[in-house]
């Protein structure tokens, strides 16, 4: 098997909706041009949830609108661009293409709901780093309006230790 020394894995209780928005604040710092991030999940697992954390940690004030309509959404943030994409909505490859994410990804950051429609361009390989975070719900407790959110995390690239430093 190929040593594959900066692949990252880590699991992550995310204990309520704070506790999503405080891991997407901590990934805010170590964000760079070049990379993606893809949140997987279900509708409502919290993805645009940690997506607007992020954004925010990076200065953008006013509204996050969730992309879930206009597909993206660009930030020019005072640290670097972002853009925060939606790929539910989408039905075939071209519509991707008229997204010019491979630009978007050329000066600024990803971050990718719905990332399974992505195509192989952006593959863990073929980026300089990308994090793949999976939330899934967690059947609820006692409290029905406390909503625990598990957390599956894979670094790869320069994500793999960036990811280390993030969880441990
Ligand atoms: N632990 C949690 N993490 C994230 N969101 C949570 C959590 N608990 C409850 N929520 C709620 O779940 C919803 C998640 O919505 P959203 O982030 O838009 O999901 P997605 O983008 O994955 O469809 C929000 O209404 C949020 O308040
Ligand atoms: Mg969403």
């Amino acid at each position: 098997m190929p040593a594959v020394a900066d692949l990252q894995h880590a699991e992550l209780d995310l204990a309520d909706e704070a506790a999503t928005q405080a891991f997407g604040v901590r990934l805010a710092s170590y964000l760079e041009p070049g990379d993606v991030i893809a949140l997987e999940g279900d509708l409502g697992a919290g993805k645009s949830t940690l997506a607007r954390a992020l954004i925010r940690e990076l200065g953008v004030e006013g509204e996050i609108p969730s992309p879930t309509f206009t597909l993206i959404q660009q930030y020019d943030t005072p640290y670097l661009m972002v853009a925060h994409v939606d790929l539910y909505r989408i039905e075939d490859d071209s519509e991707i293409e008229e997204l010019g994410l491979e630009d978007a990804l050329d000066y600024g950051a990803l971050v990718v709901e719905w990332p399974e429609r992505l195509g192989r361009a952006f593959a863990p390989g073929r980026v300089k780093g990308r994090l793949n975070l999976t939330l899934t719900l967690e059947d609820k407790g006692e409290d029905p309006a406390i909503e625990k959110r598990k957390l599956s995390a894979v670094g790869y690239g320069t994500w793999g230790p960036k990811l280390a430093r993030i969880t441990q």
